[in-house]
């Protein structure tokens, strides 16, 4: 059984000031659970530094850090980008690629996101996070595995890498981010299954199978996770607004570990 994987995203929301406040908010308390979930934190690219020298003096702490994107080069005249090899060096170990905020308001297509793939294989050891989803119109459509289908596809057509890292892919509907209505348990599980039988009928990746975790995210609350990742709907969740209040996280991190 996989251990559930919980990744916060704090996107846009914090100062320097505030997440190092909340993050100091959840090594304390995190001290008093047992948890049983690997939890990894993405704040803004400008608290990584100071995120990261924190959980260095908390060695017994077991947060992780992550990134909410990256450039698709290595280094170079990509003004206002950030390399994944620079994040590694930081003690990143996540980074989210091609979420649906980045997708609608930065224009981020299928292809970037490909490429973002490619280089965080490529060039660090990061552990890529895929977020893809149908919009409300598409659903509506009835089209939801055919635009997972054409998220995911550019990515399998890359190369697995050698050693058997984790490759994360989050099913985000993206009429479900920030609204308060979440997939149903039953729609999170028939989706995660076909992304689930998407990866395994492709000849490249079958292989790195068992490597892949299937996330849900979309308005994932303390009183909702344990439904999205019972009878294995999911191996976790990606959490936004839950996740900003240190009190609400370890209550919603303790609900997924029982
Ligand atoms: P939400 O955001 O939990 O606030 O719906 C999820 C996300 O954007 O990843």
């Amino acid at each position: 059984m996989k251990q559930p994987l919980l990744i916060a995203n704090w996107k846009m929301n914090l100062d320097v000031g505030e997440t190092v406040k909340r993050i100091r908010a959840c090594i304390r308390l995190l001290s008093a659970v047992q948890e049983k979930a690997d939890i990894v934190i993405c704040p803004s690219f400008i608290g990584l530094l100071r995120v990261q020298s924190l959980l260095k003096h908390h060695p017994q702490c077991s947060l992780s850090l992550g990134a909410q994107d990256c450039a698709w080069e290595k280094e170079g005249a990509y003004t206002g980008e950030v390399s994944p090899v620079h994040l590694e060096q930081i003690g990143c170990r996540y980074v989210l690629l091609g979420h649906s905020e980045r997708r609608q308001f930065i224009r981020e297509t299928d292809a970037m996101v490909a490429k973002k793939f490619s280089a965080v294989l490529s060039y660090s050891t990061l552990i890529p996070v895929v977020c893809v989803g149908e919009t409300a119109s598409e659903r509506k459509k009835d089209k939801t595995e055919k635009i997972i289908r054409s998220q995911l596809q550019p990515i399998l057509n890359q190369h697995p890498p050698s050693d058997h890292r984790r490759i994360v892919i989050a099913y985000e509907p993206v009429w479900a981010i920030g609204t308060g209505i979440p997939a149903t348990p039953r729609d999170c599980a028939r989706v995660s299954s076909f992304i689930r039988k998407f990866v395994k009928s492709n000849s490249l990746w079958r292989n790195h199978y068992p490597d892949f975790f299937i996330l849900y995210g979309g308005s994932v609350k303390a009183e909702n996770v344990h439904d999205f990742i019972a009878n294995q709907n999911s191996d976790g969740a990606l959490v936004g607004s839950a996740s900003l209040d240190p009190q609400t996280f370890i209550t919603l991190i303790k609900n997924a570990s029982n």
